[in-house]
């Protein structure tokens, strides 16, 4: 059967362990054989006991888990050519011409260089005899399937990425909580949120706990914010609620691209409008906790389709990101993907917010 592995790299998110779990079981059923990477690049580069073969029953019991099991690293050695080259004969020491990388657009673009490079590599590692001809003859073609793992569902081309239900889900239930005590305290509190550039986690939670404000990346408020928040908390007020709840992107910035932080926020409020006021910073409890059912149900599916993807793979097929279309998932081109989620950035930065935003499309 052919060698898979699989590896998460980057930030953690739920439902990563479903995915490692699909992409074992559909591997294992149809005759491959699976290998989990530990410790993402790090431990592909490092080999030894970070690469070591997954059987059925070693995925049980891993659905439930926030995380990853297998662990995952941000990797300095496989951005280095020597990194590669180790790496690579990690790989064809075992057969594994097979590569899920589940992480963010980052991890996907170093597999797909790897993958670019990988014949020359194998040819270095002959020079150097590190390889035999035979081997090499054997693993000709790396072949490489993304899956995008991430809170920020920040990757163009997918309606979600595998952990942002899960975050989204933290996220309200840390709302609920907090008005309940600001309700008791007549008090407004302002909540910072993840998602790093992007703004989904914040505009999503805010619509789904009914927040009077908030502030996004993508739709930076014009410099007079501070006025015409206050009018919109009086207003609240002024109709008889208790509490006032600000969200607070944590990439948040003003129309000049200076950050507004929870900390400038409250000062506003508390100067112009005396209120009680505190902050929140969710945090890492974002990215932990158990998986929702649509990350595990996401994970599973993408897992066995990104499989599949690299069973149906030939030489000259381009390398795929299984991604959400609707209710399928489905396969798209890897880079460019990565290429219109680099340009969601560039226009963000070049302050072209209409541009970022008709880009990032339906995520
Ligand atoms: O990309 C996921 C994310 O959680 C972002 O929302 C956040 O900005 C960042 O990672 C935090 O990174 P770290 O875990 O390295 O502090």
């Amino acid at each position: 059967g052919k060698g898979i592995a699989v590896l998460t790299s980057g930030g953690d998110s739920q439902g990563m362990n479903a995915a490692t779990r699909a992409v074992v079981r559909v591997g294992i059923y149809l005759g491959c054989k699976v290998y989990f990477i530990k410790e993402g690049y790090q431990g592909m580069v490092d080999g030894s006991t970070n690469i070591v073969e997954a059987s059925w029953g070693s995925v049980s019991g891993i659905i439930h888990k926030g995380g990853t099991v297998i662990g995952s690293a941000r990797c300095k050695d496989f951005m280095t050519r020597p990194g590669r080259l180790s790496a690579a004969k990690n790989l064809v020491d075992r057969g594994i011409t097979n590569l899920v990388v589940i992480g963010g657009d980052g991890s996907l673009t170093g597999a797909n260089l790897f993958r670019q490079e990988w014949p020359g590599i194998l040819d270095e590692l002959v020079t150097q005899k590190k390889i035999t001809e035979e081997q090499r003859a054997k693993c000709g073609h790396l072949n490489i399937c993304g899956m995008v793992g991430s809170i920020d569902n920040d990757f163009c081309g997918t309606d979600m990425t595998i952990g942002t239900d899960s975050a989204l889900h933290r996220i309200i239930d840390a709302v609920d909580a907090i008005v309940s005590t600001a309700y008791s305290h007549q008090r407004t509190f302002i909540l910072e949120v993840m998602g790093r550039h992007c703004g989904y986690l914040a505009l999503v939670g805010a619509l789904a706990s009914e927040a009077d404000y908030v502030f996004i990346p993508e739709w930076p408020p014009e410099i007079g914010w501070p006025a015409k928040l206050c009018n919109k908390l009086t207003q609240e007020r002024e109709a008889g609620q208790r509490l006032n709840i600000i969200i607070v992107a944590e990439g948040a910035t003003d129309r000049n691209g200076d950050p507004i932080t929870a900390e400038k926020i409250k000062q506003v409020v508390v100067e112009k409008l005396n209120q009680d006021t505190r902050i929140t910073v969710l945090g890492h409890v974002q990215r932990g906790g158990s998986p929702s059912a649509f990350d595990r149900v996401l994970g599973c599916r993408m897992g066995a389709e990104a499989v599949m993807a690299l069973m149906e793979a030939s030489p000259d097929s381009q390398p795929y990101v299984v991604s959400l279309d609707g209710n399928q998932a489905v396969r798209l081109p890897l880079m460019a993907c990565v290429e219109k989620t680099k340009a969601v950035a560039k226009a963000m930065a070049e302050k072209e917010w209409d541009v970022a935003v008709q880009l990032r499309g339906r995520s």
